[in-house]
């Protein structure tokens, strides 16, 4: 998920395209506002801590793109490309690294396992809304 923000600041590219660089694929992407509830879905497990109010109110204050990323060890090039939550962990040369100057503003959301995955790709897409397409590449990168 790109945050929002990311729109705003005309990072959406950039992002993307070290998404795309990597060799992932991109199956879904959707560009959307999140209701309160939809965003208190899908950050379920963080209700009751310190920072949940806030990333409540900040991911549904404006457009955020969803995507369905698919590849070989996708997930955890997904969190590598993304970098450490923390702005100020997240090295150089990461999305977050580059681009995040605050924790709760750290332009993307990487799901962190299989079932998370499953279960925050269900919250905005529908198996239609899925694309598995070929382009004859995956012998070289995935
Ligand atoms: P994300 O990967 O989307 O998962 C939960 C989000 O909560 C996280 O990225 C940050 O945007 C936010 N978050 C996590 N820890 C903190 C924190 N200590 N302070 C503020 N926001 C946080």
């Amino acid at each position: 998920m790109i945050k929002p923000g990311v729109l705003q600041r005309r990072l959406v590219g950039e992002v993307i395209t070290r998404i795309e660089r990597k060799g992932l694929k991109i199956q879904a992407l959707k560009l959307m506002t999140m209701t309160r509830k939809l965003c208190e879905r899908q950050y379920a497990e963080h209700k009751g801590k310190a920072f949940y109010d806030d990333l409540v109110n900040y991911i549904s204050s404006a457009p955020c793109i969803t995507m369905v990323v698919a590849g070989e060890e996708a997930i955890a090039m997904m969190r590598k490309l993304a970098g450490a939550t923390n702005a100020a962990e997240a090295e150089p040369g990461t999305i977050r690294g580059d681009f995040a100057a605050v924790t709760q503003k750290n332009l993307v959301h990487a799901s962190d396992s299989p079932a998370s995955a499953a279960r925050e790709i269900g919250l905005f897409f529908g198996p239609e809304d899925i694309q598995d397409w070929s382009d004859g590449n995956e012998t070289w990168v995935v």
